[in-house]
């Protein structure tokens, strides 16, 4: 899917999207902002942010800029926002991850929850985070990548071309997040049911003259 049929998906499945994913992503949410060692105004950007899942689990202090193509989905993550903390702290709006309109190392974390798999062309995303965030900042996936054996090799490779109309894919190789310039894997865990989802940390490394 190119990333206007993605968003035109997410459009339609935004009023459904919380039945079915919220409860079994939830520990990785969970998981994920707990890793986070923020402090005191630190400034956040979460990338597909989508209905806003992720927004009642940030402390306080912090600031969050949630983008996410489908107006929709960010329709939701408004509702849930004025539940959260009164909006205060929170800024959401739409935007295509793979050409943010931020500066350079504007933001202390740049974090992207069950988003990768989605995107049509996942390594610039992931480079395009690292743009954004400050050196000696973190960059925050959270995803399923393909299977290593090849039972769940074989099974994701059958899946995946029914998933994609359901808006992911379920064999994204892990390879094709790492090894970017300037970002280094600082943590790597798996996370969720069956542990079949990885939360991966980087550090974006300060530039060499
Ligand atoms: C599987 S949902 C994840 C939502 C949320 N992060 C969560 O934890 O449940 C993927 C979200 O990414 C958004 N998305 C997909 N491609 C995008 C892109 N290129 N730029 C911004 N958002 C995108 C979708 O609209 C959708 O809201």
């Amino acid at each position: 899917m190119d990333v206007v049929a993605v968003g035109r998906f997410y459009d339609r499945f935004a009023g459904l999207y919380d039945l079915v994913f919220n409860q079994v992503f939830q520990p990785g949410r969970v998981e994920s902002i707990g890793a986070m060692d923020f402090r005191q105004g630190d400034r956040v950007l979460e990338v597909g942010v989508g209905t806003g899942l992720n927004l009642p689990l940030y402390p306080a202090g912090v600031r969050v800029v949630g983008i996410d193509l489908s107006s929709p989905m960010l329709k939701e993550a408004r509702r849930r926002r004025r539940v959260a903390d009164g909006g205060a702290r929170i800024h959401l709006g739409q935007m295509d991850a793979t050409r943010m309109a931020f500066p350079d190392d504007a933001f202390d974390f740049v974090y992207a929850p069950y988003v990768i798999s989605v995107v049509p062309h996942p390594r610039e995303v992931v480079a395009e985070m690292g743009r954004v965030c400050r050196p000696g900042g973190k960059v925050v996936i959270v995803n399923h990548f393909g299977s290593r054996h090849r039972l769940g090799h074989w099974l994701e490779s059958k899946l995946t071309p029914v998933t994609q109309h359901m808006g992911f894919r379920l064999d994204l190789p892990v390879e094709s997040v790492l090894g970017l310039d300037g970002l280094e894997k600082i943590d790597d865990r798996r996370v969720n049911l069956l542990k079949l989802w990885r939360l991966l940390i980087f550090e974006k490394q300060p530039t060499r003259c």
